[in-house]
């Protein structure tokens, strides 16, 4: 879950989300490589002279400054394309959940069961319970099974919402008359904690999500 002074990505607790960290990872150390020359660029030009009788043109740096960042953003694409569809992959999921964004909480169904559904709001902080989360904390939890692949369908009743879990590598809006498919994969137990990530609203931020994921045989 999200602490203080977390700089970096939260921990994955899902296949896809690795490969998202791996991904940014990546494109970080492109990033500061490109840093680095254009900051060696940059400081050179403080000990130029501005003259120069013989420079009219340059072919030949024009074509290199064209095509080295043309490589460098191959680099990118490539990768960036083949988690896109990774994301979009659904597997012969075991179960559906439905989430529904509301002003301003979210409502679950389980459609694989007959009338399963719930509706998922934000509880009071208490300081003496150690278990309890602020603003994350939720009164019905959804439950899931780890290491199996689930469909999350998310749609909406009112306005945008977003259906985000950074740990699990989900984020997909919610809107209303729209029906949007993603999947799920927890590789551990424990607990996972997303919020709205679409501006909804003036309580925005008080619809969290709280994932329970336990074993399959519970
Ligand atoms: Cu719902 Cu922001």
């Amino acid at each position: 879950m999200a602490t203080w002074s977390n700089f970096n990505l939260q921990n994955s607790a899902s296949p896809l989300m690795e490969q998202i960290i791996f991904f940014h990872d990546h494109t970080l150390i492109i990033l500061i490589m490109i840093t680095i020359l254009v900051g060696y660029l940059m400081i050179n030009l403080f000990f130029n002279k501005y003259i120069n009788r013989f420079l009219l043109d340059g072919q030949m740096i024009e074509l290199i400054w064209t095509i080295i960042p043309t490589i460098t953003l191959i680099f990118i694409a490539l990768p960036s394309l083949r988690l896109l569809y990774l994301l979009d992959e659904l597997n012969n999921p075991l179960i559906t959940l439905k989430s529904i964004g509301h002003q301003w909480y979210w409502s679950y169904e389980y459609s694989d069961f007959n009338d399963v559904s719930f509706d998922s709001y934000m509880i009071n902080y208490n300081k003496s319970d150690i278990n309890n989360f602020r603003l994350l904390d939720v009164d019905n939890r959804i439950i899931l099974p780890m290491n199996n692949q689930i469909r999350i369908m998310v749609t909406a009743t009112d306005v945008i919402h977003s259906w985000t879990i950074p740990s699990l590598g989900v984020k997909i809006d919610a809107n209303p008359g729209r029906l949007n498919q993603t999947n799920l994969f927890i590789n551990r137990p424990g607990i996972f904690f997303g919020q709205c990530s679409e501006i909804c609203g003036a309580n925005h931020g008080f619809m969290p999500i709280m994932i329970e994921s336990i074993s399959i045989k519970n």
